[in-house]
């Protein structure tokens, strides 16, 4: 086998807690067994296009276990095959995978280490049938990556978020209301799902099963009438009334995930309010679950997933992403990452046992 010399990474995409422990994992193993160069490709696929890069040496990568963010920076927004650019006031979108492709081929890569979530491993496949070397690594808070039964930075979302429910539990308390946290998660409602259950939400509101409002009057309604005089409501973000529409801040037209959601918290508080007379207020996580440092538990999990991802780049193992799966590491082709994003069965168990301690799912 040829001797590895150079090796890329790259993080795209929306950020999230254990990018740097991923990277801190893959460039120590690399350096250290095989006294090969790291080259960081910064801001995502934006770096990839307009060639802006960095090396990092095993000093960059010292100290940055714990750090949430990127050192490398991201973009959800620079899609090679599909690159926004505005001619004459008007946003035309370019092909510039040829440029992406002869950038990388500049930089002498013996491989390509990706850490994203589905829309920039996508992209990846994409760039490994057009002959790069890749070798991908799921990164999302939302834990919705085909093929992989989790992602390093969902633990740590999971648990910014049940703080945060913890805290307005108490506030729903004492002022006797509805109290609507609204949690990131756009196709898929694992943040909700795990959080909900973790701070004990009455009602758990999730993309996969659209709701019946009346179903969530009559629970908070019987709730009070026996005594509970508030209820805790999670819900994710991409979570839509039965036969309604999906509530969307904005489109970004020349972004890689188009819509940009936020704000279902405050439809269903205002509709809440009005069927049940009960005040209602509002919350939204947002940002706060992608930031600040991961969890011990995706600490390790970012180290295993980058010294395997590293291992993978030493096998020559290129077209595949590492995966976890029943706490084995192993490898799932990046064709099948790119099917598109993993959502909760209706018959997943944690929807049951949340069943039976009483939580309802507005169905
Ligand atoms: O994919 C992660 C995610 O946090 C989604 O849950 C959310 O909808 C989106 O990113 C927000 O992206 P942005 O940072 O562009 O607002």
């Amino acid at each position: 086998m040829a001797k590895i010399r150079r090796i890329g990474i790259i993080t795209a995409g929306g950020d999230c807690p254990g990018l740097n422990a991923v990277i801190r994992a893959v460039a120590k193993k690399i350096i250290l067994a095989r006294g090969a160069e790291i080259i960081g490709i910064k801001d995502g696929y934006e770096g990839l296009i307009h060639n802006r890069h960095r090396k990092l040496s095993y000093r960059d990568v010292s100290g940055i276990l714990t750090l949430g963010g990127t050192i490398l920076g991201t973009s959800n927004i620079a899609n090679p095959y599909r690159y926004a650019v505005k001619q004459r006031g008007k946003l035309v979108f370019k092909d510039l995978s040829a440029v992406a492709v002869k950038n990388i081929r500049k930089l002498k890569l013996d491989a390509l280490v990706c850490i994203g979530g589905d829309g920039t491993l996508s992209i990846a496949y994409k760039l490994s049938k057009d002959g790069i070397p890749i070798v991908g690594v799921p990164k999302t808070i939302d834990n919705d990556i085909r093929g992989t039964d989790i992602t390093f930075g969902f633990n740590t979302a999971v648990a910014i978020a049940t703080e945060g429910i913890d805290r307005i539990h108490t506030t729903a308390q004492s002022h006797h209301r509805i109290m609507i946290i609204e949690v990131m998660g756009r196709s898929a409602g694992w943040i909700a799902l795990y959080a909900g259950i973790a701070a004990g939400g009455d009602i758990i509101l999730i993309p996969e099963m659209p709701y019946d409002i009346r179903r969530i009057a009559q629970r908070v309604t019987e709730r009070h009438r026996k005594g509970n005089k508030f209820s805790i409501i999670v819900v994710a973000e991409g979570a839509k009334e039965r036969g309604g529409e999906l509530v969307i801040q904005k489109i970004v037209k020349e972004s890689t995930i188009q819509a940009r959601f936020g704000g279902i918290g405050f439809v269903l508080g205002e509709h809440l309010e009005k069927l049940t007379g009960l005040e209602t207020r509002a919350v939204i996580m947002g940002h706060l679950q992608r930031g600040g440092s991961p969890t011990a538990y995706d600490r390790i999990l970012a180290t295993r997933l980058g010294t395997k991802a590293a291992e993978m780049v030493e096998e020559r193992d290129f077209g595949y992403m590492v995966a976890v799966r029943g706490g084995a590491l192993v490898k799932v082709s990046l064709k099948e990452v790119a099917r598109g994003p993993k959502i909760i069965p209706r018959n997943h168990p944690l929807i049951a046992a949340a069943r039976c301690v009483g939580t309802c799912f507005g169905d």
